[in-house]
């Protein structure tokens, strides 16, 4: 038996402010999502999705995303990123000064469909129209979320060969430009052993220097920690988490949030992994994210007496 060496470093991107308060009913206040975003900040998080540029009508949670992007405009040491599910998403995310886009394609054609009423194949006809947008303007980067890379609410299992063919197709159209591909688990239903076998055949097939890996899971049957640890050790560097576990999709039917963020630190603590996040302080921004009106929570950590959480055996 090999003994584990987990990677020095990690990086968390906290999706709560996108996946999660996109899954509550009533848009909350926009100084609400302020005082959270904050809080996570002082907490030590570095990388955030900060909202999305989508249709108001599709997610009415989303609309005040510019006002988040104009908010936080003068934090230098942040990189935020903000989802766009087509060119007149990254158009308006890039007029508001967002330097990182998280396109959104999903591998199964049924749950692209639901989610941006395309098809795969129009899907990547907007991100070549993305991508000639990116050179242009020079110093902005990429973030592919491939969905359902795992699982499909309405087609089930996906193999790692269908990832494989919508990446690829994504590659070709991306030449040159440095791209962070995360494997997402939309529906929470991936379990470690498929998502060792997904990135150690990916990250074969597609190595390179441009090509960085993250993964972004979902915790409905509770494998999100275990998840994120498998990717981890077969290719990603960068995880996606929602502080409090916050979350649940829209276009994913019975999926719950995403892995909670402070479940996720407490893991990779116990492998000193450096994640630049301050535990007891997340979880402070953990509470203050339970308390939301009518948002959907899980975090373990959260249960657990305070002095016990801090520091792994
Ligand atoms: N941002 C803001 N408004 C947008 C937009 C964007 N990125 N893309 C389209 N719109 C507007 C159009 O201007 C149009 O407005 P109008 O009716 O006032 O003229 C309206 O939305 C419909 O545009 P259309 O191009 O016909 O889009 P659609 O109705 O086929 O919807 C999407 C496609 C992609 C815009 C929509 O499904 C969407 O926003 N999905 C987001 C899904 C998501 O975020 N899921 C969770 C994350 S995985
Ligand atoms: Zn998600």
């Amino acid at each position: 038996m090999s003994l584990l060496s987990p990677p020095e470093r990690v990086d968390i991107v906290e999706v709560a402010p996108r996946d999660g308060f996109q899954s509550i009913r009533d848009p909350l206040p926009t100084d609400e999502k302020i005082r959270c975003i904050q809080r996570l900040i002082d907490a030590g998080i570095t990388r955030m999705e900060i909202g999305s540029f989508v249709s108001p009508r599709a997610i009415p949670q989303m609309a005040d995303t510019d006002q988040l992007v104009a908010a936080f405009a003068d934090r230098a040491a942040m990189r935020f990123s903000a989802l766009v599910p087509n060119l007149r998403g990254a158009e308006l995310a890039l007029a508001k000064g967002v330097r990182e886009l998280v396109f959104v394609v999903s591998v199964s054609e049924s749950h692209n469909q639901g989610n941006v009423r395309r098809s795969v194949a129009e899907s990547l006809e907007d991100l070549a129209r993305i991508v000639a947008l990116l050179k242009q303007e020079g110093n902005a980067c990429l973030r592919l979320d491939l969905g359902t890379s795992f699982d499909c609410p309405y087609e089930g299992t996906i193999a790692w060969h269908q990832v494989d063919d919508v990446l690829t197709r994504a590659r070709d159209l991306c030449g040159d430009l440095h791209l962070e591909v995360a494997l997402c688990d939309t529906t929470g239903r991936a379990t470690p052993y498929q998502v060792a076998n997904h990135f150690s055949r990916l990250v074969e097939r597609h190595a390179g220097p441009r090509l960085k890996w993250a993964f972004h899971g979902h915790d409905t049957y509770g494998m999100g920690v275990a998840n994120a640890l498998f990717a981890i050790h077969h290719g990603a560097t960068t995880l996606d988490a929602a502080c409090a576990g916050l979350g649940g999709c829209p276009f994913a039917p019975g999926a719950t949030g995403n892995t909670a963020t402070e479940d996720l630190v407490y893991a990779l603590n116990g492998g000193d992994v450096d994640t630049g996040i301050d535990l007891a302080r997340l979880l402070e921004a953990a509470d203050a994210i339970a308390a939301l009106p009518g948002g959907q929570t899980a975090s373990h950590l959260r249960q657990v007496p305070r002095g016990r959480v801090t520091s792994p055996p």
